[in-house]
């Protein structure tokens, strides 16, 4: 792959002091494609490499029933659609790499959105409002065949993006209203309960093209011109040859700008390859000889990903494991923010004592660190929201090595002796969400 897009480097010095979460969701309703690849699976997969970033990507199964989709497609791409990103070096070591219908805790967020979601808002975004004014055309009821899974899209697309406090979401144009709306309804939770939930920003990267499909329009399924990206070598070359090229002979010098076989090359070659082949365009290159050379140039890009996918494919136990572990290592983060938001609406053991969870009170309760003093020596434990001690930091001689500690705890830099007792505690998942919780307030 080749080197992260100017803006991803630009956004990196930016936020250099602090880490930077991004999160997208794919929908899995389809077999992945080179347009797909192009504008959200390479730039994902390199930003997930830079330092500083933690990303979460998540197989969107439960946004796929919306508009219901057929069972066995659904099981069937969200396996694809897997494959696709491990084969392509998304490395789940380094990203979060989910289902999200293993993390039960985005559905109950999505209910405690909805209870600040107005109606009116949703009445308005872009997929419902498109299907209302069909039916109007067709002087239908206005909601006639609408289902609440289309009309709660946009609450549980929230859900997803708020319960991992992301703060960039990595998405295309028609997702913008999608986004807008989660900073609201954030906004509106924050307002009402306290501070709990972090105002994500969309992140529309210009440079990353848009492909064109095989009758030069943007590829997308919805247009029925896409090249799948794991096809085999000769179905690809099949689908390259099919693209749509005026009736220039050989010979004649041809336009690279207007020519979406061109654009195709380009998002696969580097520079000098692009200038060597606007340079044939020039000199006249046979239509059908500048599609054997982007064949092979994008064949050399995917040869490697597809022996890869071919593997995935055959082994569904190795991704489902894969998964398993990435659902599992974030529910506790999820958990410990749905712990505070229960806390924040009034849903408390009744045993609680009444904290002041009002709207004055904008600092909403969360997991803490308190430093004491026991005999001579300094101590400090890790609480969560409801007082319980997940962590108690070693003895030290001096408060001041306490904090120092402490300071490198929340940093991530334990010393030896303190990431000796977080690698044996038993929840060591809890401390590290409480942690997570910790530098985000
Ligand atoms: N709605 C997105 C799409 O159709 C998929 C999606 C679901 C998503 N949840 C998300 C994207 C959260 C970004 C963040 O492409």
């Amino acid at each position: 792959m080749s080197e992260p897009s100017p803006q991803i480097v630009a956004h990196r010095e930016l936020r250099s002091s602090s880490i930077d979460r991004v999160l997208t969701g794919i929908k899995p309703t389809g077999t992945p494609h080179l347009g797909n690849y192009v504008g959200a699976i390479r730039p994902a997969i390199l930003s997930s490499r830079l330092p500083n970033v933690e990303s979460f990507y998540f197989l969107a199964d439960y946004h796929a029933l919306a508009g219901s989709a057929d069972p066995t497609r659904v099981h069937r791409s969200t396996l694809e659609v897997a494959a696709s990103w491990l084969a392509l070096g998304l490395d789940p070591d380094v990203a979060h790499f989910y289902r999200q219908s293993d993390i039960p805790e985005v559905t109950e967020l999505t209910w405690l959105l909805a209870c600040v979601a107005p109606k009116g808002l949703l009445n308005r975004a872009h997929a419902y409002k498109a299907a209302v004014d069909q039916n109007c055309e067709r002087g239908d009821d206005e909601d006639a065949g609408i289902e609440m899974g289309l009309y709660l899209y946009p609450v549980l697309m929230a859900a997803d993006i708020l319960l991992f406090n992301a703060h960039r979401v990595p998405v295309g144009k028609d997702q913008i209203q999608h986004i807008e709306i989660a900073r609201d309804l954030a906004q509106r939770f924050n307002h009402r309960y306290g501070e709990i939930l972090t105002l994500p920003e969309a992140q529309i990267d210009e440079t990353t093209a848009t492909l064109p499909g095989t009758d030069g329009r943007k590829m997308s399924k919805s247009y029925d011109n896409v090249i799948p990206l794991f096809a085999s070598p000769k179905a690809l070359r099949e689908a390259i040859f099919a693209i749509v090229t005026n009736s220039q002979l050989p010979g004649e010098a041809k336009d690279p700008e207007s020519s979406s076989l061109f654009a195709l090359y380009q998002a696969f070659a580097s520079a000098d390859e692009t200038a060597a082949m606007r340079a044939a365009y020039a000199a006249g290159i046979a239509w059908g000889e500048a599609k054997q050379r982007v064949f092979e140039r994008i064949d050399q890009e995917i040869a490697p990903a597809r022996a890869r996918f071919d593997a995935l494919m055959a082994a569904p136990e190795a991704i489902e494991a894969i998964l398993q572990r990435g659902a599992m290592s974030l529910r506790p983060r999820a958990q410990e923010l749905l712990k505070r938001m229960r806390d924040a609406v009034g849903l408390r053991p009744l045993t609680a004592t009444h904290n002041s969870g009002k709207r004055s009170d904008k600092k909403a309760k969360g997991p803490r660190i308190v430093q004491y003093k026991e005999g001579a020596q300094f101590f400090f434990k890790l609480q969560d929201a409801d007082g319980e001690v997940l962590l108690v930091g070693p003895a030290y001689a001096e408060a001041r090595d306490a904090g120092a500690a402490i300071a490198g705890f929340l940093k991530g830099e334990m010393a030896p002796e303190l990431q000796a007792l977080i690698d044996a505690a038993p929840n060591r998942a809890a401390i590290e969400a409480a942690r997570v919780a910790l530098i985000d307030s």
